[in-house]
Protein backbone atom coordinates (compact mmCIF):
# COMPACT_ATOMS: atom_id res chain seq x y z
CA UNK A 1 0.00 0.00 0.00
CA UNK A 2 0.82 3.94 -0.31
CA UNK A 3 3.00 3.64 -3.10
CA UNK A 4 3.11 7.04 -3.42
CA UNK A 5 4.98 7.71 -0.21
CA UNK A 6 8.54 6.38 -1.55
CA UNK A 7 8.54 7.90 -4.54
CA UNK A 8 12.07 9.70 -4.78
CA UNK A 9 12.65 13.49 -3.93
CA UNK A 10 15.84 13.59 -5.74
CA UNK A 11 17.36 11.58 -8.37
CA UNK A 12 20.83 11.48 -6.07
CA UNK A 13 18.71 8.68 -3.76
CA UNK A 14 17.97 6.04 -6.98
CA UNK A 15 21.21 6.39 -7.23
CA UNK A 16 22.40 5.77 -3.71
CA UNK A 17 19.93 2.72 -3.40
CA UNK A 18 21.07 1.20 -6.41
CA UNK A 19 24.77 1.89 -5.40
CA UNK A 20 23.68 -1.37 -2.82
CA UNK A 21 25.78 -4.31 -3.38
CA UNK A 22 25.51 -7.85 -1.87
CA UNK A 23 28.11 -8.73 0.19
CA UNK A 24 29.62 -12.40 0.89
CA UNK A 25 28.46 -12.45 5.05
CA UNK A 26 27.40 -14.92 6.87
CA UNK A 27 23.84 -15.55 6.69
CA UNK A 28 21.92 -17.06 8.94
CA UNK A 29 18.76 -18.19 7.07
CA UNK A 30 18.47 -20.18 4.02
CA UNK A 31 16.88 -20.42 0.51
CA UNK A 32 14.12 -17.60 0.42
CA UNK A 33 15.88 -14.71 2.42
CA UNK A 34 17.38 -12.17 0.70
CA UNK A 35 21.68 -12.21 1.38
CA UNK A 36 22.85 -9.48 3.58
CA UNK A 37 23.79 -6.25 1.92
CA UNK A 38 26.65 -3.99 2.50
CA UNK A 39 25.62 -0.19 3.12
CA UNK A 40 27.03 2.65 1.48
CA UNK A 41 27.72 4.87 3.81
CA UNK A 42 27.92 8.68 3.20
CA UNK A 43 31.32 10.02 2.56
CA UNK A 44 33.08 10.84 5.83
CA UNK A 45 31.21 9.09 7.64
CA UNK A 46 33.53 8.26 10.74
CA UNK A 47 32.59 4.22 10.22
CA UNK A 48 33.28 2.39 6.89
CA UNK A 49 30.93 -0.79 6.06
CA UNK A 50 32.49 -4.42 6.75
CA UNK A 51 34.45 -4.53 9.77
CA UNK A 52 34.83 -8.11 11.34
CA UNK A 53 32.44 -8.82 14.24
CA UNK A 54 33.09 -10.68 16.90
CA UNK A 55 32.71 -14.52 16.27
CA UNK A 56 31.04 -17.06 18.77
CA UNK A 57 30.59 -20.59 17.97
CA UNK A 58 28.87 -21.39 21.60
CA UNK A 59 27.91 -18.02 22.90
CA UNK A 60 28.44 -14.63 23.19
CA UNK A 61 28.14 -11.91 25.33
CA UNK A 62 27.93 -8.11 24.09
CA UNK A 63 28.41 -5.24 26.58
CA UNK A 64 30.52 -1.79 27.33
CA UNK A 65 33.33 -3.22 29.13
CA UNK A 66 35.19 -6.99 28.31
CA UNK A 67 36.31 -7.76 31.64
CA UNK A 68 32.41 -7.37 32.66
CA UNK A 69 31.73 -9.45 29.40
CA UNK A 70 34.36 -11.86 31.03
CA UNK A 71 32.51 -12.30 34.06
CA UNK A 72 29.50 -14.10 32.09
CA UNK A 73 31.51 -15.76 29.70
CA UNK A 74 33.16 -17.58 32.96
CA UNK A 75 29.84 -18.60 34.34
CA UNK A 76 28.71 -20.40 30.72
CA UNK A 77 32.12 -22.07 30.55
CA UNK A 78 31.47 -23.56 34.08
CA UNK A 79 27.93 -24.51 33.34
CA UNK A 80 25.70 -21.72 34.02
CA UNK A 81 23.01 -20.58 31.43
CA UNK A 82 22.40 -16.64 29.63
CA UNK A 83 20.45 -15.75 33.05
CA UNK A 84 23.46 -16.76 35.16
CA UNK A 85 26.34 -15.42 33.05
CA UNK A 86 23.62 -12.08 32.35
CA UNK A 87 23.57 -11.25 36.47
CA UNK A 88 27.64 -12.19 36.32
CA UNK A 89 27.88 -9.44 34.32
CA UNK A 90 25.35 -6.95 35.90
CA UNK A 91 27.42 -7.45 39.05
CA UNK A 92 30.44 -6.85 37.32
CA UNK A 93 29.44 -3.96 35.24
CA UNK A 94 28.98 -1.74 39.04
CA UNK A 95 32.13 -3.37 39.60
CA UNK A 96 34.41 -2.44 36.38
CA UNK A 97 31.95 0.38 34.45
CA UNK A 98 31.19 2.48 37.30
CA UNK A 99 29.61 5.23 34.98
CA UNK A 100 26.66 3.23 34.30
CA UNK A 101 27.09 -0.25 35.95
CA UNK A 102 25.71 -0.20 39.40
CA UNK A 103 24.12 -1.68 42.21
CA UNK A 104 22.92 2.11 43.22
CA UNK A 105 20.41 2.01 40.56
CA UNK A 106 18.08 -0.16 38.44
CA UNK A 107 17.37 -1.81 35.28
CA UNK A 108 14.97 -4.17 32.89
CA UNK A 109 15.23 -7.57 31.93
CA UNK A 110 14.24 -9.44 28.91
CA UNK A 111 14.42 -13.27 29.19
CA UNK A 112 13.85 -15.88 26.22
CA UNK A 113 14.32 -19.44 27.24
CA UNK A 114 15.21 -22.01 24.29
CA UNK A 115 12.46 -24.21 25.54
CA UNK A 116 10.17 -21.10 24.29
CA UNK A 117 9.53 -19.26 27.82
CA UNK A 118 9.50 -15.65 27.65
CA UNK A 119 10.17 -13.50 30.52
CA UNK A 120 10.44 -9.61 31.80
CA UNK A 121 11.60 -8.70 34.71
CA UNK A 122 11.13 -4.93 36.09
CA UNK A 123 13.49 -3.67 38.55
CA UNK A 124 13.32 0.13 38.08
CA UNK A 125 13.91 2.17 40.85
CA UNK A 126 10.98 4.00 43.05
CA UNK A 127 9.97 7.27 44.18
CA UNK A 128 10.29 7.58 48.18
CA UNK A 129 7.62 7.47 50.11
CA UNK A 130 8.37 11.04 50.86
CA UNK A 131 8.68 11.91 46.94
CA UNK A 132 5.54 14.07 46.05
CA UNK A 133 5.13 15.53 42.44
CA UNK A 134 6.43 19.23 43.12
CA UNK A 135 9.47 18.60 44.70
CA UNK A 136 11.88 19.74 42.12
CA UNK A 137 10.14 23.22 41.61
CA UNK A 138 11.46 26.08 42.97
CA UNK A 139 9.33 29.21 43.90
CA UNK A 140 8.65 30.02 40.25
CA UNK A 141 7.45 26.18 39.56
CA UNK A 142 10.45 25.97 37.44
CA UNK A 143 12.42 22.81 37.83
CA UNK A 144 16.07 22.98 39.72
CA UNK A 145 18.97 20.58 39.37
CA UNK A 146 18.25 18.47 42.56
CA UNK A 147 16.27 16.11 40.46
CA UNK A 148 19.86 15.30 38.84
CA UNK A 149 22.71 16.15 41.52
CA UNK A 150 22.82 15.11 45.02
CA UNK A 151 20.81 13.30 47.52
CA UNK A 152 17.86 13.97 46.81
CA UNK A 153 17.95 12.74 43.00
CA UNK A 154 17.45 9.09 43.92
CA UNK A 155 15.11 6.87 43.36
CA UNK A 156 15.07 3.96 45.56
CA UNK A 157 17.40 1.71 43.90
CA UNK A 158 16.32 -1.82 41.99
CA UNK A 159 19.53 -3.65 40.87
CA UNK A 160 20.35 -6.07 43.42
CA UNK A 161 16.86 -7.29 43.92
CA UNK A 162 15.76 -7.85 40.25
CA UNK A 163 18.86 -9.45 39.24
CA UNK A 164 18.46 -11.41 42.28
CA UNK A 165 15.00 -12.23 41.74
CA UNK A 166 15.82 -13.20 38.05
CA UNK A 167 18.36 -15.50 39.30
CA UNK A 168 16.42 -17.60 41.49
CA UNK A 169 13.62 -17.81 38.77
CA UNK A 170 15.77 -18.77 35.42
CA UNK A 171 19.05 -19.12 36.66
CA UNK A 172 20.99 -22.33 37.77
CA UNK A 173 23.88 -21.23 39.76
CA UNK A 174 23.49 -19.64 43.25
CA UNK A 175 23.89 -15.55 43.83
CA UNK A 176 27.38 -16.27 45.01
CA UNK A 177 28.46 -18.40 42.45
CA UNK A 178 27.89 -15.87 40.11
CA UNK A 179 29.06 -13.10 41.75
CA UNK A 180 32.60 -14.31 42.65
CA UNK A 181 34.02 -12.54 39.12
CA UNK A 182 32.45 -9.02 41.05
CA UNK A 183 33.82 -9.78 43.91
CA UNK A 184 37.58 -10.72 42.84
CA UNK A 185 37.33 -7.56 40.35
CA UNK A 186 36.56 -5.29 43.34
CA UNK A 187 39.08 -6.73 45.69
CA UNK A 188 41.72 -7.96 44.01
CA UNK A 189 41.68 -4.98 41.84
CA UNK A 190 41.47 -4.49 37.89
CA UNK A 191 43.71 -2.49 35.38
CA UNK A 192 42.25 1.01 35.15
CA UNK A 193 42.79 1.64 30.95
CA UNK A 194 42.01 4.65 28.99
CA UNK A 195 38.70 4.56 28.70
CA UNK A 196 37.98 4.50 32.73
CA UNK A 197 40.71 7.07 32.93
CA UNK A 198 38.82 9.36 30.11
CA UNK A 199 35.35 8.66 31.50
CA UNK A 200 36.58 10.06 35.27
CA UNK A 201 38.71 13.11 33.67
CA UNK A 202 35.83 14.33 32.07
CA UNK A 203 33.60 13.75 35.24
CA UNK A 204 35.74 15.55 37.70
CA UNK A 205 33.97 18.39 38.06
CA UNK A 206 31.04 16.76 38.61
CA UNK A 207 32.09 13.93 40.89
CA UNK A 208 34.47 15.88 42.97
CA UNK A 209 31.34 17.65 45.25
CA UNK A 210 30.63 14.32 46.92
CA UNK A 211 33.29 11.17 48.21
CA UNK A 212 33.99 9.79 44.88
CA UNK A 213 36.56 12.35 45.02
CA UNK A 214 38.54 10.04 47.51
CA UNK A 215 38.75 7.05 45.93
CA UNK A 216 38.76 7.77 41.92
CA UNK A 217 41.15 11.17 42.03
CA UNK A 218 43.42 9.95 44.90
CA UNK A 219 46.00 13.10 44.71
CA UNK A 220 43.32 15.11 42.47
CA UNK A 221 44.00 13.74 39.44
CA UNK A 222 41.48 10.70 38.12
CA UNK A 223 43.33 7.13 38.77
CA UNK A 224 46.26 6.57 36.64
CA UNK A 225 46.74 4.30 33.19
CA UNK A 226 47.52 0.85 34.03
CA UNK A 227 47.72 1.04 38.03
CA UNK A 228 45.35 -1.25 39.52
CA UNK A 229 42.53 -0.34 41.17
CA UNK A 230 40.98 -1.87 44.05
CA UNK A 231 37.21 -1.02 45.75
CA UNK A 232 37.68 -2.84 49.56
CA UNK A 233 34.31 -1.70 50.16
CA UNK A 234 32.11 -2.24 47.03
CA UNK A 235 33.77 -6.17 47.12
CA UNK A 236 32.64 -6.24 51.36
CA UNK A 237 29.32 -5.23 50.10
CA UNK A 238 29.00 -7.50 47.05
CA UNK A 239 30.35 -10.57 49.95
CA UNK A 240 27.55 -9.55 51.82
CA UNK A 241 25.36 -9.81 48.82
CA UNK A 242 26.70 -13.18 47.73
CA UNK A 243 26.25 -14.42 51.32
CA UNK A 244 22.75 -13.00 52.64
CA UNK A 245 21.12 -12.88 49.80
CA UNK A 246 19.07 -9.18 48.15
CA UNK A 247 18.34 -8.03 51.76
CA UNK A 248 21.70 -7.18 52.80
CA UNK A 249 22.00 -4.63 50.52
CA UNK A 250 18.51 -3.51 51.24
CA UNK A 251 18.72 -3.75 55.07
CA UNK A 252 21.43 -4.47 58.01
CA UNK A 253 25.18 -2.15 57.06
CA UNK A 254 24.41 -1.55 53.59
CA UNK A 255 20.77 -0.41 53.79
CA UNK A 256 22.08 1.66 56.97
CA UNK A 257 25.13 3.64 55.18
CA UNK A 258 22.50 4.77 52.37
CA UNK A 259 20.09 5.68 55.08
CA UNK A 260 22.38 7.29 56.90
CA UNK A 261 23.80 8.83 53.96
CA UNK A 262 20.81 10.29 52.73
CA UNK A 263 19.96 11.72 56.21
CA UNK A 264 23.35 13.56 56.40
CA UNK A 265 22.90 14.65 52.88
CA UNK A 266 19.34 16.00 52.39
CA UNK A 267 17.89 12.84 50.95
CA UNK A 268 14.50 11.12 51.43
CA UNK A 269 15.37 7.51 50.92
CA UNK A 270 14.60 5.78 54.72
CA UNK A 271 14.41 2.49 55.92
CA UNK A 272 10.81 1.84 54.86
CA UNK A 273 11.18 3.09 51.30
CA UNK A 274 14.36 0.38 51.01
CA UNK A 275 12.43 -2.61 52.94
CA UNK A 276 9.48 -2.16 50.73
CA UNK A 277 11.16 -2.50 47.46
CA UNK A 278 10.20 -5.11 45.23
CA UNK A 279 10.90 -6.36 41.14
CA UNK A 280 7.84 -6.89 39.22
CA UNK A 281 7.60 -9.73 36.52
CA UNK A 282 5.99 -8.74 33.89
CA UNK A 283 4.57 -9.72 30.66
CA UNK A 284 6.90 -8.99 27.60
CA UNK A 285 5.25 -6.83 24.90
CA UNK A 286 5.52 -9.01 21.88
CA UNK A 287 5.11 -7.39 18.66
CA UNK A 288 5.45 -8.97 14.82
CA UNK A 289 7.14 -6.95 11.96
CA UNK A 290 7.47 -8.71 8.69
CA UNK A 291 7.06 -12.06 9.76
CA UNK A 292 9.46 -11.58 12.75
CA UNK A 293 8.69 -11.64 16.18
CA UNK A 294 10.30 -9.17 18.70
CA UNK A 295 9.93 -9.41 22.84
CA UNK A 296 10.42 -6.17 24.49
CA UNK A 297 9.92 -4.13 27.93
CA UNK A 298 6.26 -3.23 28.76
CA UNK A 299 6.21 -0.08 31.37
CA UNK A 300 7.64 1.17 33.52
CA UNK A 301 9.48 1.56 30.46
CA UNK A 302 8.29 3.13 27.02
CA UNK A 303 10.53 1.17 25.55
CA UNK A 304 8.71 -1.96 24.34
CA UNK A 305 5.31 0.43 23.13
CA UNK A 306 7.35 2.75 21.62
CA UNK A 307 9.54 0.61 19.70
CA UNK A 308 6.57 -1.61 18.70
CA UNK A 309 4.24 1.74 17.53
CA UNK A 310 7.15 2.87 15.36
CA UNK A 311 7.62 -0.41 13.76
CA UNK A 312 4.18 -1.29 13.01
CA UNK A 313 4.01 1.84 11.50
CA UNK A 314 6.92 1.40 8.96
CA UNK A 315 5.25 -2.05 8.09
CA UNK A 316 2.41 -0.32 6.43
CA UNK A 317 5.19 0.54 3.90
CA UNK A 318 5.27 -2.88 1.81
CA UNK A 319 9.31 -1.64 1.26
CA UNK A 320 11.18 1.30 2.91
CA UNK A 321 12.71 3.19 1.11
CA UNK A 322 16.54 2.50 0.40
CA UNK A 323 18.61 3.47 3.66
CA UNK A 324 20.26 6.87 3.73
CA UNK A 325 17.96 8.17 1.25
CA UNK A 326 15.90 11.02 2.55
CA UNK A 327 12.83 9.50 2.00
CA UNK A 328 13.53 6.63 4.31
CA UNK A 329 14.89 9.29 6.91
CA UNK A 330 11.81 11.50 6.47
CA UNK A 331 9.52 8.18 7.28
CA UNK A 332 11.56 6.78 9.86
CA UNK A 333 11.85 10.51 11.74
CA UNK A 334 7.66 11.07 11.37
CA UNK A 335 7.07 7.43 12.68
CA UNK A 336 9.25 8.05 15.56
CA UNK A 337 7.84 11.64 16.13
CA UNK A 338 3.95 9.91 16.62
CA UNK A 339 5.48 7.07 18.89
CA UNK A 340 6.62 9.70 21.00
CA UNK A 341 4.02 11.97 21.12
CA UNK A 342 1.98 8.50 22.57
CA UNK A 343 5.25 8.14 24.96
CA UNK A 344 5.87 11.09 26.41
CA UNK A 345 1.73 11.56 27.49
CA UNK A 346 0.12 8.36 27.90
CA UNK A 347 3.01 5.88 29.18
CA UNK A 348 3.62 5.66 32.91
CA UNK A 349 4.25 3.24 35.81
CA UNK A 350 1.54 1.23 34.92
CA UNK A 351 0.08 0.52 38.85
CA UNK A 352 -0.51 4.30 39.07
CA UNK A 353 -1.71 5.16 35.13
CA UNK A 354 -3.94 3.21 33.05
CA UNK A 355 -1.91 2.80 29.85
CA UNK A 356 -3.52 1.69 26.44
CA UNK A 357 -1.21 -1.19 25.56
CA UNK A 358 -2.98 -3.17 23.15
CA UNK A 359 -4.30 0.41 21.22
CA UNK A 360 -0.96 1.83 21.29
CA UNK A 361 0.71 -1.78 19.82
CA UNK A 362 -2.73 -2.62 17.37
CA UNK A 363 -2.05 -2.82 13.89
CA UNK A 364 -4.79 -0.88 13.15
CA UNK A 365 -3.28 2.18 15.22
CA UNK A 366 -0.20 2.33 13.66
CA UNK A 367 -2.03 2.09 10.04
CA UNK A 368 -4.12 5.41 11.44
CA UNK A 369 -1.04 6.83 12.95
CA UNK A 370 1.03 5.95 9.13
CA UNK A 371 -1.86 7.57 7.05
CA UNK A 372 -0.92 10.96 8.88
CA UNK A 373 2.80 10.55 7.52
CA UNK A 374 2.95 13.20 4.06
CA UNK A 375 5.76 12.16 1.75
CA UNK A 376 5.92 15.52 0.91
CA UNK A 377 5.70 17.15 4.18
CA UNK A 378 7.14 17.44 7.74
CA UNK A 379 3.81 17.48 9.79
CA UNK A 380 5.00 19.55 13.44
CA UNK A 381 5.27 18.48 16.83
CA UNK A 382 1.78 20.47 18.48
CA UNK A 383 3.96 22.60 20.75
CA UNK A 384 7.82 23.41 21.28
CA UNK A 385 10.28 22.28 23.62
CA UNK A 386 13.58 22.63 24.54
CA UNK A 387 17.23 21.84 23.20
CA UNK A 388 18.44 18.00 24.02
CA UNK A 389 21.84 18.00 25.87
CA UNK A 390 24.45 15.38 26.17
CA UNK A 391 26.02 14.04 29.12
CA UNK A 392 23.18 10.81 29.83
CA UNK A 393 24.48 7.01 30.84
CA UNK A 394 23.20 4.01 31.03
CA UNK A 395 24.41 0.37 29.87
CA UNK A 396 22.99 -2.73 27.42
CA UNK A 397 23.98 -5.70 27.55
CA UNK A 398 23.28 -9.18 25.10
CA UNK A 399 23.90 -12.62 26.43
CA UNK A 400 23.24 -15.80 24.08
CA UNK A 401 24.59 -19.11 25.73
CA UNK A 402 25.70 -22.15 24.36
CA UNK A 403 21.86 -23.78 24.75
CA UNK A 404 20.44 -20.85 22.77
CA UNK A 405 18.76 -19.29 25.94
CA UNK A 406 19.00 -15.47 25.66
CA UNK A 407 18.92 -12.09 27.68
CA UNK A 408 18.64 -8.37 26.98
CA UNK A 409 19.38 -6.29 30.09
CA UNK A 410 19.67 -2.47 29.94
CA UNK A 411 20.51 -1.10 33.32
CA UNK A 412 21.46 2.43 34.84
CA UNK A 413 22.15 5.31 36.81
CA UNK A 414 20.43 7.47 35.03
CA UNK A 415 23.13 10.36 34.30
CA UNK A 416 26.78 9.12 33.95
CA UNK A 417 27.66 8.41 37.37
CA UNK A 418 24.00 8.76 38.59
CA UNK A 419 23.70 11.61 41.22
CA UNK A 420 27.61 11.69 41.70
CA UNK A 421 26.63 10.86 45.43
CA UNK A 422 28.95 8.09 46.37
CA UNK A 423 28.79 5.84 49.22
CA UNK A 424 32.30 5.49 50.13
CA UNK A 425 31.61 2.85 53.21
CA UNK A 426 29.48 0.41 50.94
CA UNK A 427 31.70 1.56 47.83
CA UNK A 428 29.00 2.82 45.19
CA UNK A 429 27.09 5.13 43.47
CA UNK A 430 23.54 6.13 43.91
CA UNK A 431 20.94 6.80 40.78
CA UNK A 432 19.52 9.95 39.82
CA UNK A 433 16.55 8.06 37.99
CA UNK A 434 13.89 10.93 39.42
CA UNK A 435 14.47 12.84 36.88
CA UNK A 436 12.99 10.40 34.77
CA UNK A 437 9.92 11.44 35.86
CA UNK A 438 7.88 14.56 34.46
CA UNK A 439 9.55 16.74 37.63
CA UNK A 440 7.58 19.99 35.51
CA UNK A 441 5.00 18.02 33.74
CA UNK A 442 5.18 19.95 30.12
CA UNK A 443 8.87 21.42 30.58
CA UNK A 444 11.91 19.61 29.25
CA UNK A 445 13.44 17.21 31.68
CA UNK A 446 17.72 16.34 31.05
CA UNK A 447 16.92 14.93 27.82
CA UNK A 448 15.01 17.53 26.52
CA UNK A 449 11.79 15.62 26.46
CA UNK A 450 8.75 17.01 27.40
CA UNK A 451 6.54 14.43 29.13
CA UNK A 452 2.77 15.56 30.87
CA UNK A 453 0.89 14.68 34.02
CA UNK A 454 0.77 10.87 33.55
CA UNK A 455 4.52 10.50 34.82
CA UNK A 456 4.47 12.81 37.58
CA UNK A 457 6.15 12.45 40.36
CA UNK A 458 4.05 10.14 43.58
CA UNK A 459 5.45 8.03 46.86
CA UNK A 460 6.22 4.49 45.13
CA UNK A 461 5.98 4.92 41.56
CA UNK A 462 7.88 3.78 38.98
CA UNK A 463 9.73 6.65 36.72
CA UNK A 464 8.88 6.11 32.80
CA UNK A 465 11.74 4.44 31.17
CA UNK A 466 13.15 4.42 27.92
CA UNK A 467 15.18 1.37 28.24
CA UNK A 468 14.48 -1.26 25.35
CA UNK A 469 15.48 -4.94 25.87
CA UNK A 470 14.47 -6.52 23.32
CA UNK A 471 14.93 -10.02 22.14
CA UNK A 472 14.39 -10.81 17.86
CA UNK A 473 13.04 -13.86 16.64
CA UNK A 474 13.30 -14.91 12.40
CA UNK A 475 10.63 -15.73 10.52
CA UNK A 476 11.12 -19.57 11.62
CA UNK A 477 11.08 -18.83 14.87
CA UNK A 478 14.34 -19.49 16.24
CA UNK A 479 16.89 -16.67 18.06
CA UNK A 480 17.88 -13.98 15.46
CA UNK A 481 18.64 -10.75 17.49
CA UNK A 482 19.66 -9.49 21.04
CA UNK A 483 20.05 -6.26 21.01
CA UNK A 484 19.30 -3.00 23.43
CA UNK A 485 21.26 0.55 24.40
CA UNK A 486 21.71 3.74 26.39
CA UNK A 487 20.87 7.09 25.82
CA UNK A 488 18.03 8.03 27.59
CA UNK A 489 15.16 8.77 24.97
CA UNK A 490 17.78 7.98 22.04
CA UNK A 491 17.39 4.29 23.32
CA UNK A 492 14.64 3.86 21.69
CA UNK A 493 15.57 5.27 17.94
CA UNK A 494 18.85 3.39 17.97
CA UNK A 495 17.41 0.09 19.14
CA UNK A 496 15.10 0.03 16.60
CA UNK A 497 17.29 1.29 13.72
CA UNK A 498 19.60 -1.64 14.27
CA UNK A 499 16.81 -4.16 14.09
CA UNK A 500 15.46 -1.82 10.79
CA UNK A 501 19.20 -2.42 9.60
CA UNK A 502 19.14 -6.19 9.99
CA UNK A 503 15.82 -7.03 8.61
CA UNK A 504 14.73 -4.27 6.43
CA UNK A 505 18.61 -3.22 5.21
CA UNK A 506 19.85 -6.87 5.23
CA UNK A 507 22.91 -5.42 7.03
CA UNK A 508 24.97 -7.60 8.62
CA UNK A 509 25.38 -6.35 12.66
CA UNK A 510 28.29 -4.51 12.69
CA UNK A 511 27.30 -2.55 10.12
CA UNK A 512 24.02 -2.25 11.38
CA UNK A 513 25.71 -0.69 14.37
CA UNK A 514 28.04 1.34 12.42
CA UNK A 515 25.23 2.85 10.44
CA UNK A 516 24.78 6.41 11.02
CA UNK A 517 21.52 7.36 13.12
CA UNK A 518 18.54 9.48 13.92
CA UNK A 519 16.73 10.52 16.32
CA UNK A 520 13.20 12.13 16.63
CA UNK A 521 11.34 12.19 19.64
CA UNK A 522 8.71 14.96 19.35
CA UNK A 523 9.75 17.84 21.33
CA UNK A 524 12.27 19.34 20.42
CA UNK A 525 10.70 19.04 16.77
CA UNK A 526 14.15 18.56 15.36
CA UNK A 527 15.27 15.21 13.14
CA UNK A 528 18.62 14.85 15.47
CA UNK A 529 21.33 13.16 13.15
CA UNK A 530 24.73 12.32 13.59
CA UNK A 531 27.59 14.55 12.61
CA UNK A 532 28.28 12.94 9.08
CA UNK A 533 25.31 10.77 8.76
CA UNK A 534 23.49 12.49 5.92
CA UNK A 535 24.88 13.07 2.29
CA UNK A 536 24.05 16.47 1.14
CA UNK A 537 21.58 15.39 -1.34
CA UNK A 538 19.75 13.84 1.89
CA UNK A 539 20.17 16.68 4.05
CA UNK A 540 18.29 19.24 1.42
CA UNK A 541 15.99 16.83 0.60
CA UNK A 542 14.75 16.60 4.13
CA UNK A 543 15.34 20.44 4.80
CA UNK A 544 12.87 21.08 1.50
CA UNK A 545 10.22 19.07 2.95
CA UNK A 546 10.69 20.92 6.44
CA UNK A 547 12.89 18.99 8.60
CA UNK A 548 14.69 21.08 10.90
CA UNK A 549 18.10 19.05 11.31
CA UNK A 550 20.24 18.62 14.41
CA UNK A 551 23.52 17.30 14.07
CA UNK A 552 24.94 15.59 17.45
CA UNK A 553 28.40 13.57 17.48
CA UNK A 554 27.11 10.39 18.17
CA UNK A 555 23.48 8.90 19.01
CA UNK A 556 22.82 6.29 21.66
CA UNK A 557 25.56 3.05 22.91
CA UNK A 558 24.20 0.17 21.33
CA UNK A 559 25.16 -3.85 22.38
CA UNK A 560 24.15 -6.69 20.54
CA UNK A 561 24.54 -10.00 19.25
CA UNK A 562 23.26 -12.04 16.45
CA UNK A 563 22.86 -15.17 15.06
CA UNK A 564 25.01 -15.97 11.57
CA UNK A 565 25.53 -19.15 9.95
CA UNK A 566 27.91 -21.45 12.64
CA UNK A 567 27.16 -19.26 15.98
CA UNK A 568 26.81 -15.77 16.95
CA UNK A 569 28.19 -12.31 16.37
CA UNK A 570 28.96 -9.83 19.10
CA UNK A 571 29.17 -6.24 18.34
CA UNK A 572 29.74 -3.60 21.03
CA UNK A 573 29.23 0.10 20.69
CA UNK A 574 31.92 1.35 18.02
CA UNK A 575 31.40 4.96 18.64
CA UNK A 576 32.80 4.79 22.02
CA UNK A 577 35.84 3.21 20.66
CA UNK A 578 38.35 1.76 23.33
CA UNK A 579 35.90 0.71 25.71
CA UNK A 580 33.59 -2.30 24.27
CA UNK A 581 33.77 -5.91 24.70
CA UNK A 582 32.77 -9.20 24.08
CA UNK A 583 33.21 -12.49 25.65
CA UNK A 584 32.89 -15.47 23.57
CA UNK A 585 33.25 -19.40 22.76
N1 LIG B 1 17.45 6.68 32.65
C1 LIG B 1 17.20 6.45 31.31
C2 LIG B 1 15.97 5.65 31.07
O1 LIG B 1 15.55 4.91 31.93
O2 LIG B 1 15.37 5.75 30.04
Amino acid sequence: MMPSRVRLLSAALLLLAACQRPSASRSALGGGVPPRQAPVFPGGWRFAPGTPAAFGEKFMIASNERRASDAGNEIIRAGGNAVDAAVAVGFALAVTYPVAGNIGGGGFMVIRMADGRNAAIDYREVAPLAAHRDMYLDAQGNPTNESIIGYRASGVPGAVAGMAEALSKYGTMTLSQVMQPAIKLARDGFTVDSALYGSLASSKEYLARFDARDVFYTNGAPLTIGSTFKQPALARTLEYIAQQGPKAFYEGIVGDSMVAAMTRGGGIITTADLKAYKPEWRTPIRASYRGYTLFSMPPASSGGITVTETLNMLETWPTLPAWGTPEYAHILGSAYQRAFIDRNSKLADPAFVKVPIEQLTSKSYAQALAKTIDPAKKTPTPKDGSQIVDGMHTTHYSVVDDKGNAVATTTTLNNGYGSAVYLKNVGFFMNDEMDDFATAPGKPNMFGLVQYEANAIAPGKRMLSAMSPTIVLDPRGELLLVVGAAGGPRIITATSQVILNVIDHRMNLSDAMRAPRLHHQALPDTLMVETGGLTKEAEDGLRRIGHGIRYMGGLANVNAVMRVKGGWEGVSEPRVGGTGGTSAR
